[in-house]
């Protein structure tokens, strides 16, 4: 048996965020859980790399489509594995590229299929024809009369609802695909099963169907989008990007490439359980059926969609809005498995969810660090002190268990009992794709043991050398609660589950334990434990809500003044190793300034005199600037994608003129101009006044 599981291939025109990664972790979550079952698994993540919105991406960064898309990858790359989510750490068996040439010979062996089948309605299934309509370069897509907002000009092109640009008159010599014929073929597929989940999005999908659908144009001409895998025969044409992305599946198994195949093996892990955001459902459960279906290919195991991670006040997250959550961020102040076990548990997996820096504080702290962090260190350190460092015996003597009885300590049926209970209904949510309510039924066995050693208080019992039995049964107990929780959370938090198992003093790895095989009573005594070490620190609320917004706004204001070549994540610490903090959390809300704060920065009228490109960096213009002073200060600014300099000259802006003077390509910068952020890109647009000032005239 095997298992085949794949993420969406991120398009390759921005840098990823937290709903990136968020689908990433719960596709790790899943392998790794299948993996500790014994099946052979294969997971899939990567990036789509073809389209126009990838070579308008390009265009704008002055690159090649190609190195745009290197440019993402490698940041993606850097970022996967500093979340832990690379193969190196036992992650993802490919990291999928639709430039791949295996993939390009896969995508025409699909086409050919494609293009010389029958509908089941008896027609050719590709047919060459002729397109017209609106088009949303950043969707990729035509738009439908509900999906634009009419113009409210008359005689301008309407705006995509989504992106909020306009849309692109096409009207084009274009292949479709007959998908007005799949239309009873596929209402036939959703009865299968699970095949589209949850339930509500089967619902909405068949709808759609039953609706009727409209044949799919599945080509662009070349003169419109070159960056795309030319048509087999008709290189006058690209492929539609989904055609290509959607395809991937399957190239990167094998389909269509010999090496490919022999290296994975098509047949052996075809087919794929797809976990996609509802935004792209449609793409998943409706187009990629139907391809498949005319290619004669069988269909995936199953199509998960997940939902939206929103902002905490309920928007959804998007760069426009500055509201993303950025991995840098994420990775620099959170452990991993704090972040992993945040996803699962705070986002019920298939509805959205609300994503803040402040629940996830609170959630580390009290989840992790006062819970299962704590459970374990008190755990381990008692039997440390109390037990020369071994797994105590168990058993009670009959002439122990009133004693036993009196501290409260469950006998082993008991205990037993509940975490085979546990244990199963653990399995049963996890394989529902219930991640957060596992989680609660983990949990459940934290408070039980929590509550055991609090009402037994083993530091009283140490006193009493006739409580010894009782006092080792207490601890028994809690380290094998540690262990099933180890076994049972490795796939939600590897590196904690690891640091657990490994700190009871157990050699083998953790990562093959089988879950359902877990019995009461196989943590052997007198197991010499692992060094104690705390897993999850407390996190300071205050301080660090404080430092992430400093961060933010130093990482939005550098990108304005020199996004660097290439892009870094922050080196992270090794796993469990947060911030030590002493304070109690102080539970503010906004991270509000007050007025002395803001008196603090000096903002000045300065009229731009000088303004020039720097060789070799496209990004930089040098600039002098009149800000009252004696001599024009010099400031680098990182927008010479965006502004010509000899527009600048005499231009009126603002700057900050108590910034610390920074070096940059050797360049001194004695301040920072201000400018918006806008778009996906962070295109910046430099504030300015609109009436007369004098140089130098502060801001307040
Ligand atoms: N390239 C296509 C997918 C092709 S798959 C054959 C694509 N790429 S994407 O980069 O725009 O988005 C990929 C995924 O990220 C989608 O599943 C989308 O739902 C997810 N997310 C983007 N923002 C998100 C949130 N705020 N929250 C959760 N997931 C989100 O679409």
């Amino acid at each position: 048996m095997t298992f085949y599981v794949t993420t969406p291939i991120y398009y390759a025109n921005s840098l990823p965020h937290l709903g990136h990664l968020y689908t990433m972790i719960v596709a790790d979550t899943i392998a790794r859980s299948k993996r500790q079952q014994g099946t052979e698994t294969f997971f899939l993540t990567g990036t789509d790399e073809h389209g126009i919105n990838i070579e308008r991406a390009a265009q704008k960064n002055n690159r090649k489509p190609k190195e745009q898309a290197d440019y993402v990858v490698n940041y993606f790359t850097q970022m996967t594995a500093a979340f832990g989510l690379d193969t190196a750490h036992g992650g993802y068996d490919i990291f999928m590229r639709t430039t791949n040439p295996f993939h390009y010979e896969g995508v025409s062996k699909l086409w050919r299929r494609v293009a010389r089948a029958r509908t089941p309605k008896g027609n050719d299934a590709l047919y060459k024809g002729h397109y017209e309509g609106w088009f949303c370069a950043p969707c990729a897509s035509y738009k439908t009369e509900d999906e634009y907002a009419a113009p409210q000009v008359p005689g301008e092109p309407p705006t995509c609802l989504v992106h909020e640009t306009k849309l692109d008159r096409v009207s084009e010599e274009s292949y479709f695909f007959r998908l007005s014929d799949y239309d009873e073929a596929l209402l036939e597929l959703y009865e299968r099963p699970g095949f589209v989940r949850p339930e509500a999005r089967r619902n909405e999908v068949r709808s759609f169907v039953a609706g009727g659908l409209q044949d799919l144009s599945v080509s662009r001409l070349k003169t419109s989008v070159s960056w795309g895998i030319p048509v087999p025969n008709d290189p006058n044409h690209t492929m539609y990007v989904w055609f290509d992305a959607l395809s991937n599946y399957i190239t990167a198994i094998g389909f269509g490439n010999e090496q490919q195949n022999k290296a994975i093996g098509f047949e052996k892990f075809w087919p794929a359980l797809h976990l996609v955001g509802k935004d792209i459902l449609r793409h998943h459960a409706v187009f990629w059926p139907a391809f498949l279906m005319a290619a004669g290919i069988p269909q995936p195991r199953g199509i998960y969609a997940h939902g939206m991670w929103l902002d905490p006040t309920g928007r959804k997250m998007s760069k426009t809005l500055g509201n993303t959550v950025e991995l840098d961020v994420l990775n620099k102040y959170f452990p991993i498995d704090g972040i992993r076990y945040f996803c699962l548990r705070e986002m019920v997996f298939g509805q959205d969810g609300k994503f803040g820096y402040e629940a996830l504080i609170d959630r580390t702290n009290s989840d992790l660090a006062s819970g299962l962090g704590n459970l374990s260190s008190r755990t381990m350190t008692m039997i440390q002190r109390y037990c020369d460092g071994r797994i105590p015996p168990r058993a009670i003597a009959d002439e122990s268990r009133l004693a036993a009885k009196r501290a409260r300590v469950e006998d082993e049926m008991a205990i037993s009992h509940f975490l085979s209970h546990a244990r199963d209904e653990f399995i049963h949510d996890f394989e529902d794709f219930a991640f957060s309510r596992a989680l609660e039924e983990a949990w459940a066995i934290v408070a039980r043991a929590d509550k055991m050693i609090s009402d037994a208080r083993p530091w009283d019992l140490a006193k009493d050398p006739k409580q010894r039995e009782t006092l080792n049964a207490v601890l028994y107990r809690a380290a094998e609660s540690l262990r099933w929780l180890s076994v049972l959370l490795y796939p939600v938090m590897p590196e904690a589950a690891r640091a657990i198992y490994g700190q009871l003093g157990l050699a083998d790895d953790v990562d093959h334990i089988q879950p359902r095989e877990l019995r009461w009573g196989e943590l052997p005594e007198g197991t010499a434990i692992g060094e104690v070490k705390p897993l999850f620190p407390r996190i300071d609320k205050a301080k660090t809500m404080e430092e992430i917004k400093m961060q933010e706004s130093g990482v939005r204001s550098q990108e304005t003044e020199a996004p660097g070549d290439s892009p870094t994540v922050s080196e992270r610490a090794p796993a469990g190793s947060g911030q030590h903090t002493t304070e109690a959390d102080a539970v503010s809300g906004v991270a509000y300034i007050d007025i002395t704060d803001f008196a603090k920065v000096d903002l000045r009228v300065g009229e731009v005199k000088t303004a020039e490109r720097i060789p070799k960096a496209d990004k930089l213009l040098l600039i002098t600037v009149d800000i009252g002073e004696e001599k024009p200060r010099q400031i680098l600014a990182g927008i010479a994608q965006y502004y010509e300099p000899e527009k600048l000259i005499g231009r009126k802006i603002v700057v900050v003129a108590n910034l610390k003077p920074r070096k940059l390509r050797g360049y001194e910068s004695q301040g920072m101009l201000l400018a918006a952020s806008v778009e996906d890109e962070g295109k910046p647009v430099i504030a300015t006044f609109t009436e007369e000032v004098p140089n130098g005239a502060r801001l307040k």
